[in-house]
């Protein structure tokens, strides 16, 4: 039923009504992955990596909102990323400017509200001005959520969290034994945002590398050795109707 919608056809906008749509995430959250080695395939620097991924990025969140997704998560850059080069970091770092300033308009146009999940005021004061403009310029919008995370860690997300609750605490706000796991997730960054269903990675692969280890613990998992800059409307389609063929039993019985 799904065999032709594979790979290599063309999907447009159209086909939000599609069948194998029909049971999709509400919430996709994808690492991309693989800009390095793409680049290092067509002996260019890596940082021209960085750049096509950008493109990637932009048709990536162009399609979900075409197939009616509601929330998508980009992991961009982890807490762990400030080990490579200061060069590679530096030019990660101006990359949203670049992005946001090409892509704003559209985004503001498809009534995309922008979030960014991470330490960002750990950032460089030109990013931490881009990140205050592209919430400032989204604020009001009620269309798909897009969360670029941006110095993000799984773990740091956490014990941020844990903090929070503890200052709670401290202050009478909250009390020790209350907690349930609902009122956890209004500690995280993904607060008030659907529960996330799919992790897409790219490059081949197999692992979470810290990204969103808590909302992670019940959603689908879908790999492919495509690399990140080469990530079409096409992959994501299948990454979707994988999906809705997959029964989620959240350790129920049928
Ligand atoms: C992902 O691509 C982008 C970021 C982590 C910022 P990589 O830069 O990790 O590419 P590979 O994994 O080295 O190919
Ligand atoms: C994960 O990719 C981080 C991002 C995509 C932003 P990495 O390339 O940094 O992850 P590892 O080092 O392979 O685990
Ligand atoms: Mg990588």
């Amino acid at each position: 039923m799904f065999k032709s919608f594979g790979r290599g056809q063309r999907v447009s906008a159209t086909t939000v009504e599609h069948p194998a749509l029909k049971v999709k995430p509400r919430h996709i959250g994808i690492i991309m992955d693989g800009n390095g080695r793409w680049a290092r395939k067509r002996g260019l620097p890596r940082v021209a990596g960085h750049h096509a991924g950008m493109t990637a990025m932009r048709e990536t969140i162009r399609a979900c909102d075409d197939f009616g997704i509601e929330c998508v998560t980009l992991y961009a850059f982890s807490t762990e990323n400030w080990k490579r080069p200061i060069s590679e970091v530096e030019y990660l770092m101006r990359l949203p400017e670049q992005f946001f300033r090409n892509e704003i308009e559209e985004l503001v146009s498809r009534g995309v509200r922008v979030r960014f999940l991470g330490d960002t005021s750990q950032l460089p004061p030109y990013t931490q001005e881009t990140v205050r403009n592209s919430l400032l310029r989204t604020e009001g919008n009620t269309g798909m959520t897009v969360n670029f995370a941006l110095n993000y860690g799984g773990r740091n997300e956490l014990m941020c969290a844990i903090e929070r609750y503890a200052r709670e605490i401290a202050d009478g706000k909250a009390s020790v034994g209350d907690l349930t796991e609902a009122d956890f997730d209004r500690y995280l960054d993904t607060a008030g945002l659907p529960a996330l269903d799919l992790v897409i990675r790219t490059s081949g692969e197999i692992r979470l590398s810290n990204f969103l280890i808590w909302q992670a613990a019940y959603a689908e998992l879908w790999f492919t050795d495509v690399l990140w800059p080469d990530f079409s409307r096409d992959d994501l389609f299948q990454a979707i109707s994988d999906y809705g063929r997959r029964k989620r039993r959240f350790g129920a019985v049928e």
